[in-house]
């Protein structure tokens, strides 16, 4: 490989990390709806819990709020901010850890991709 073709690769690292901010390749992975993420989002009342900007009423303090969340590293702290472990702790956060104060809203697998592609809008 050429120099100047590794000097390119280098750089398409860095800009694939975006400073030391891991975002995760939503679009590749999984084919989730932002804006249909969103409407759930608003629909089965995560605001009750969440602050979250662009969602009308969002606004609870319960659980962290989820603007900037694409930019975490880890999902409540417990597991990697990937898109599978996501789409995971929103149908069922007790399966990642039993302890847990976030319910499980009862969304099916559609719902929950969906909501994980709005998510991670949330830069
Ligand atoms: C009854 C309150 C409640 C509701 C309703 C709720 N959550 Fe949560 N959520 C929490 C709490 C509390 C935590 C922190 C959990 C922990 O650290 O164990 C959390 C954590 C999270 C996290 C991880 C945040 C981070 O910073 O790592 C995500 C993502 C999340 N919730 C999404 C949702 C979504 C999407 C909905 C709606 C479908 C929802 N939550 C509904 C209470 C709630």
């Amino acid at each position: 490989m050429t120099r100047a073709a590794l000097a390119g690769l280098a750089l398409l690292a860095l800009a694939g990390c975006r400073g030391s901010r891991f975002i995760p390749p939503y679009g590749v992975t999984m084919a989730g709806n932002p804006e249909a993420g969103r409407q759930v989002v608003e629909a089965r009342h995560c605001g009750v819990c969440h602050d979250i900007s662009g969602v009308t009423g969002a606004a609870g303090v319960i659980g962290p709020p989820l603007d900037h969340f694409a930019a975490r590293s880890f999902i409540a702290g417990r597991v990697p901010n990937t898109p599978g472990n996501l789409i995971t702790w929103i149908r069922s956060p007790q399966s990642v850890d039993p302890r847990t104060a976030m319910p499980a809203v009862g969304l099916g697998d559609r719902d929950a991709r969906n909501v994980a592609a709005y998510l991670y809008t949330l830069r």
